[in-house]
């Protein structure tokens, strides 16, 4: 591995803090380590930040932010777009540190590249819209409009699944409005972070736009949160860290977007295509270990199929090479790190006793190389709606079947739980697919396709427990790091009353 470092881990021996233009080890002294799921091999070792490290990462951004904002978008452009130009030279090594150091297969790690490269190219583009509005006014020689400012700070706090993609989406939303930043990656995957912010600097950011700090939730995470000078904070993770964030925020009236929990059904319908079904299932519920917000969760069947779907299901799950990721014909890989691991097996438990019907897999895999790393078989239980394993999120290779009688039931099923993220139906028949769109609760819906492989020209968001109204990617990424300003510019000359003068 250590050929594969990025630079500045090589020169530092660790994984450190990206402050003010700097590489800096932590004032806390203390560190931890980043592993290979795969292997249990350390990659590397990492500053674990405190509040004082926040602290002066505040300090550099509050500190660069007024020529930052002025520093003209087109030209905060082409600063992402050659980040996007350095991600695609690097692609492949890139794609295997993802591979290394979360555990998803080396296809889909190159694919996470290529995802931050789109969106940041998409969103450089930006740059030349960071469009408003210009309308009439009710009073003579006076024109109105809105123009689109930065928020200031603001902290992203980024996940371990998508631990290049997710922060790209973050970073160049947030960078291209304007503000600067405060980045907090995922504990357990510091190298794609410093990977990343390493393709920034390397790009031209000035110094202090973009800083670092690596550590915990409970003391950076927290920090960010807390302190005065960052003004919203975009947040992706689990439920209970996301009511957390937006409570205390709240106090500090931040602004807060949120990407949270899910549970995303797909519903195959008694004319669907069932072997495209089929696929759809194991893409979405077995891609990257079941370890994607968007991952296919619940499968509902109408009755009619219900056994030819099983039959083929089975088949297809129990053929899943499961093993080391960067083999390129390995199917799945493990989960990342031993508390998913953990909480996955929990829930597999969780299942067997409430009475599923465990179908397929269930079992930790430990013989030979396995029992280095952190595998999990795929895994099916036969389920009725309302069990725990159907209604609260595993993050893991565990998919609920629930047969369901007809469209009604399938949809009604479909949306009693507490999240709404993303849905999928398989039908030919089009009126039923226009009816679910309307019909399903999620930010998110696909016809004929599984719940995985969103597109980065497109929101990205859930309803319900999933978050808090916001949306990321696609158009929405601008609104969710700017400010709206309106602007009332008059040029009669003279005072002009709105309301009064009519
Ligand atoms: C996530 O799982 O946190 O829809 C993001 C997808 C991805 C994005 C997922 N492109 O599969």
């Amino acid at each position: 591995m250590e050929e594969d470092l990025p630079k500045g881990v090589k020169e530092m021996g660790e994984c450190q803090h990206f402050i003010d233009g700097k590489w800096r080890s932590s004032s806390s002294r203390e560190s931890f380590e980043t592993i290979n799921p795969a292997t249990g091999e350390v990659l590397a070792s990492c500053a674990a930040g405190n509040e004082q490290d926040v602290l002066k990462a505040a300090s550099a951004a509050a500190k660069s932010f007024a020529d930052w904002k002025r520093f003209p978008a087109p030209k905060r452009g082409e600063i992402l777009l050659k980040a996007a130009s350095l991600l695609r030279q690097r692609k492949k090594s890139l794609g295997e540190m993802v591979t290394k150091e979360m555990g998803k297969v080396i296809a889909e790690g190159e694919g996470e590249v290529q995802e931050a490269i789109d969106f940041l190219e998409y969103i450089a583009g930006e740059g030349r819209r960071m469009i408003g509005e210009t309308t009439t006014s009710e009073l003579p020689s006076k024109k109105c409009m809105t123009v689109r400012q930065p928020v200031g700070v603001v902290g992203c706090i980024t996940p371990w699944n998508f631990p290049l993609a997710v922060p790209s989406w973050k970073l160049g939303a947030a960078l291209i409005a304007g503000n600067t930043v405060v980045f907090k990656p995922s504990s357990l995957t510091p190298l794609c972070a410093v990977a990343l912010v390493e393709i920034f600097q390397e790009a031209g950011l000035p110094p202090g736009v973009l800083n670092m700090v690596t550590g915990s939730a409970q003391t950076v995470g927290r920090a960010i949160v807390e302190e005065e000078r960052i003004r919203a904070v975009s947040f992706t993770g689990g439920v209970e860290a996301g009511r957390e964030i937006y409570s205390r925020a709240a106090q500090k009236l931040k602004r807060v977007a949120l990407e949270l929990g899910s549970k995303n059904p797909l519903i195959v319908m008694e004319d669907a295509d069932i072997g495209l079904a089929v696929e759809g299932i194991l893409f979405g519920a077995f891609g990257t270990s079941g370890q994607r917000c968007t991952a296919t969760s619940r499968v509902l069947v109408h009755e009619k199929v219900y056994a030819e779907v099983m039959d083929q299901l089975l088949r297809r799950t129990r053929a899943i090479n499961v093993g080391d990721p960067l083999n390129p014909s390995v199917d799945m890989g493990p989960v990342c790190g031993r508390e998913q691991e953990m909480k996955v097996l929990r829930y597999i438990d969780i299942g067997l006793k409430e009475g599923a019907r465990l179908i397929c897999g269930g079992k930790k895999l430990t013989e030979g190389d396995y029992g280095r790393g952190f595998f999990v078989e795929p895994t099916i239980f036969e389920a009725n709606h309302g069990l725990r394993i159907t209604k609260e999120e595993i993050f893991g290779p565990v998919l609920s079947v629930i047969r369901v009688g007809n469209y009604e039931e399938a949809v009604a099923v479909a949306n009693d739980v507490d999240f709404g993220l993303s849905s999928s139906i398989y039908t030919r028949d089009i009126n039923r697919a226009w009816r679910a769109i309307e019909d399903l609760e999620t930010g998110i819906t696909y016809v004929n396709a599984p719940t995985i492989g969103a597109e980065v020209h497109l929101p990205f968001g859930g309803v319900k427990n999933t978050g808090n109204g916001a949306r990321e990617a696609g158009s929405a990424a601008i609104a969710e790091f700017t400010e709206i300003k309106t602007v009332f510019i008059d040029y009669s000359g003279k005072l002009q009353k709105a309301q009064i003068e009519r």
